[in-house]
């Protein structure tokens, strides 16, 4: 149940879930100061809060997240809460447009920016946001092979990327006496292509974390949203027709009454901690943070994973064609 994961190359283990902050700081995807006028600096510190008394404590941001606001939000919730922040993990990223060339100075002076925002010495994890970069896979791991030996990440990964693009980085970075600790890809029950299409299967023979980003479909699989009230924003992760979801969300509430009470979001990302991937689902307050909190502690059954299996939709192969449509 709820299994710890080590990553690779370093002593830090994360929890069986975290909390991805991109809504945190971010404008046009998220509403902070625009539609969501409840999503503000106070109900984000009720996030964190509970998220990490409930043990959730590895929090995922990025440089581009609300142009570094994410990084700077958590650099203040760590210098307010210094209990708290003894717990914590934190993972970034490094977005390799095209036009950062000189890849290895760029990795290292975009980390520093970070690590600047945040207010801290080191990440536990710096990833590499995709494989949009221009240079080698080698460049890229020399790069990252820098900010470990400058002591400025404990371990490094990287994110949205193919299973042969995942052995070959990580391949790169073992010639450089490095292991690749984790993969953040795109996966739910509206994308399980990451499991069918053998990604998973992957990155456990490299003993690769998986880390799930918009685990909840971007709030479509929570139940608040259907056919007659979508989800608003640009949200562009999870998109399927509602009708379909809606009847995802149906099969998910009937599993979750059986489990006594548990409400979609809790048994969709049961679903994937089941699966030995770490969802890393946005909170906006306390009651998210509560909610999906409450995916742990608890286990579904095999009829159940059966069932999910066959509900579950294969969503996009890759997300290289819409990458450029978010942080
Ligand atoms: N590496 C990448 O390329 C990449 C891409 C996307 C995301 N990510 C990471 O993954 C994290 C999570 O993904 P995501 O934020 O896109 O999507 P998500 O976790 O699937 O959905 C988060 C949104 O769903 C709603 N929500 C969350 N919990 C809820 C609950 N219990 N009840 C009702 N509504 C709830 C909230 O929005 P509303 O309240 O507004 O509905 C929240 O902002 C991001 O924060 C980021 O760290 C990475």
């Amino acid at each position: 149940m709820d299994a710890t994961h080590q990553l690779a190359g370093s002593d830090v283990t994360i929890p069986a879930m975290g909390l991805g902050t991109w809504a945190w700081g971010d404008k046009s995807t998220w509403g902070m100061g625009g539609y969501d006028s409840e999503l503000t600096m106070a109900s984000i510190e009720e996030a964190w809060e509970a998220s990490i008394d409930a043990g959730v404590t590895f929090f995922d941001t990025a440089e581009v997240y609300g142009n570094g606001e994410s990084e700077r939000i958590i650099g203040k919730l760590l210098a307010n809460d210094v209990t708290r922040a003894s717990k914590v993990t934190i993972a970034s990223k490094f977005m390799p447009f095209p036009w950062k060339v000189e890849v290895k100075g760029a990795l290292e002076r975009s980390l520093r920016a970070s690590l600047d925002r945040l207010g801290r010495e080191s990440v536990e994890l710096y990833q590499i946001h995709g494989p949009i970069s221009f240079r080698s896979q080698a460049a890229q791991a020399e790069a990252l092979a820098r900010v470990v030996q400058a002591g400025l990440a404990k371990s490094v990964g990287v994110s949205n990327y193919s299973a042969s693009e995942t052995r070959d980085i990580a391949a790169q970075l073992e010639r450089r006496g490095l292991k690749l600790a984790s993969n953040q890809v795109e996966f739910s029950l509206l994308r399980r292509d990451p499991d069918s299409g053998g990604l998973l299967a992957t990155c456990a023979e490299l003993g690769v974390v998986v880390l799930a980003y918009s685990p909840l479909g971007q709030g479509r699989l929570t139940g608040k949203y259907n056919a007659s009230n979508l989800p608003p924003g640009k949200r562009n992760f999870g998109r399927h027709p509602m009708e379909q979801i809606d009847k995802l969300v149906e099969e998910l509430r009937r599993i979750g009454t059986k489990h006594g009470g548990k409400n979609p979001s809790q048994v969709a990302l049961k679903w994937i901690i089941a699966k030995g991937v770490v969802p890393i689902p946005g909170a906006k307050n306390r009651r998210q943070a509560d909610e999906n909190a409450g995916a742990l502690g608890w286990d579904l059954d095999e009829d159940d994973l059966k069932i999910l299996d066959g509900a579950a939709l294969l969503g996009p192969k890759s997300i290289q064609g819409r990458f450029w449509q978010h942080g």
